[in-house]
């Protein structure tokens, strides 16, 4: 029935996401976080479910509950987050990597509180594992999407990243101060690997569960 076809372009297909921020622990009471709300890796989890996809979300602590019939796997830290998404990228057909992951961790996690002195206090940073890297390479035949967050030179930027990891497409979104975090609205660039010359699509800024609509549907046709 072509009717249920353009209803559900993505029946039979398995989305794996990863969404919101990671926690990464300093001590026993205290962590390093990237600011993510994950409203929008969850408007695009559920835009892929409402599009008959399967949906697997790995996310990150957020104040949002799980969208009905979504498969959700909380994780606290980037080093969870790579692991548990690389053991369940066998299963996907679609990778999107939402997630405002932590770059770096703290090289050491206190046992105890740290106590305060007087003095200054350095925290040595090691850097994390990139999930959506290894996810693109380990699985070359997904359609893996990432997203772009930028302050400045967005679109340059958003193509070096989808070079470097070896993305079909990437979603280049403006952030900071008033921008994004804890919006409801976005706006943003969608980049789609085409052979040598990459197609560019521009969408105005709207709510972010039309625009997880808009993204998907780019995602369907590509994918
Ligand atoms: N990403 C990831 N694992 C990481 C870091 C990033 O999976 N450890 C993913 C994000 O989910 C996003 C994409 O990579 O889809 C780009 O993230 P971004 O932070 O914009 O890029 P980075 O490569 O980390 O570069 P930088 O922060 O220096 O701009
Ligand atoms: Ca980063």
């Amino acid at each position: 029935d072509p009717k249920d076809l353009t209803e559900k372009p993505l029946a039979g297909k398995t989305v794996l996401l990863t969404a919101g921020p990671t926690r990464e622990a300093i001590d026993p009471v205290r962590y390093i976080t990237n600011r993510s709300s994950g409203k929008m890796g969850y408007a695009i989890a559920s835009a892929a479910q409402n599009m008959g996809a399967k949906v697997i979300l790995v996310s990150g602590p957020v104040a949002l509950e799980a969208p009905n019939g979504v498969e959700r796997h909380l994780v606290e830290s980037a080093k969870e987050m790579h692991a548990k998404t690389l053991s369940l990228a066998d299963k996907a057909d679609i990778f999107i990597a939402t997630a405002a992951v932590a770059d770096y961790s703290p090289a050491n996690i206190a046992d105890q509180k740290i106590k305060k002195s007087e003095d200054d206090l350095s925290l040595k940073l090691a850097y994390n594992p990139d999930i959506l890297f290894d996810v693109s390479h380990q699985f070359p035949n997904l359609f893996s999407v990432g997203f772009a967050a930028e302050t400045e030179h967005l679109v340059e930027h958003a193509k070096a990243k989808m070079q470097r990891k070896k993305l079909d497409m990437i979603v280049a979104n403006h952030v900071g101060a008033n921008k994004a975090f804890d919006k409801d609205t976005n706006q943003v660039e969608i980049i789609v690997k085409d052979g040598d010359h990459d197609k560019q699509i521009s969408i105005p800024e709207m709510d972010k569960s039309e625009l997880a609509f808009k993204i998907m549907n780019v995602i369907a046709e590509n994918a």
